[in-house]
Order: C-alpha cells, then structure tokens, then sequence
C-alpha cells in the first residue's frame, strides 16, 4: 500500500540532515563558547581549534543553505495533512512552534555569520573563505 499522509523523502532527508548538523553545530559552539578561543587553544592546540571554527561555520551556512531549500520544498509540495485532525488550540500551537522553529534555524546562522563578519573574522564555507 502507497503511504500518501506523510511529509516526503525529500523533507523527511532535509529534517534529519539539519538536525544531525545543529547538534553538530551546537556541540562545537559550546565548546568554543566555554572555552573562549584561547581556552580552545591551550586545551586542543591549533590545528583542531582552527578546523573547530571552520567546521561551525562551514555547517552553519550549511545549515541557512538547506533551511532555505527545506522552506523551498515546503511551500511546493506543501505538508501532508494531521492524522486524526487537530483541534482548533493544537492547530495554532503547532504551526507556532513550527514557524518560530524555521526562524530559529534561519536566524541564528545569519546572525552567526553577520556577527563573525562584523567582528573583523572570515565567514568559511568548506574551502571558501569570505571576509566582511
Ligand atoms: C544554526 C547555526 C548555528 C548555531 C546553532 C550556532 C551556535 C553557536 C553557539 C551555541 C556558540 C557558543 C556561544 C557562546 O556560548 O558564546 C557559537 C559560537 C560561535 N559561532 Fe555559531 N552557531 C551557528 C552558526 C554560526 C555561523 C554561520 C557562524 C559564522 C559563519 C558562526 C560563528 C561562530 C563563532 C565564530 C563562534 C565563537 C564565538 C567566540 O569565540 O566566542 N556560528 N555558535
């Protein structure tokens, strides 16, 4: 039988690619946030602080790219319908936590990058690097 009241391979992938990636992200983040850069250094050396940085901000951009292409997906094929329906509160709950959820994952990203750049620090994607 053909399942057809559920979101699609496309959507189901893009969920749980950006998941794994904001656990990274957050796993990483806070490992230079307690640390501090000089904590980071003395602690790892600086081979791995360097490639702790750029791997946050790679995946973070990473993340702004697939969290526009999941919006993208989203709003053509649309989201398969609650089984059994919500009730009117549950309904406005749900789309409110999903719709803070999306601003979330495209906020923090950007803020991320517009902060680095602000801060005089190069924004990495992979190889790439952009300079503010
Ligand atoms: C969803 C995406 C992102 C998440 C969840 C995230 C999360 C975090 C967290 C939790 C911290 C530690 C903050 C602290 O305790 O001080 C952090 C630090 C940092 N993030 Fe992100 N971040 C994201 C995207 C980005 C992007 C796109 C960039 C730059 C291109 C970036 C650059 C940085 C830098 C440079 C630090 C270290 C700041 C310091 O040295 O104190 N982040 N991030």
């Amino acid at each position: 039988m053909i399942e057809t009241h559920r979101y699609a391979l496309v959507q189901r992938l893009l969920h749980w690619l950006i998941a794994f990636l904001v656990l990274l992200a957050l796993g990483i983040g806070m490992i230079l946030g307690f640390l501090g850069f000089d904590g980071t250094r003395e602690f790892f050396g600086k081979t791995v602080t360097d490639a702790l940085y750029t791997t946050h901000k790679t995946v973070g951009v990473l993340i702004l790219v697939l969290m526009l292409s999941r919006l993208g997906v989203r709003l053509v094929l649309g989201v398969p319908p609650h089984r059994p329906p919500l009730g009117g509160f549950e309904r406005v709950a749900s789309h409110t936590v999903h719709d803070l959820l999306y601003m979330a994952l495209l906020a923090m990203p950007i803020l991320g990058g517009l902060a680095t750049a602000a801060g005089g620090y190069p924004v990495s994607f992979f190889g790439w690097t952009c300079r503010g």
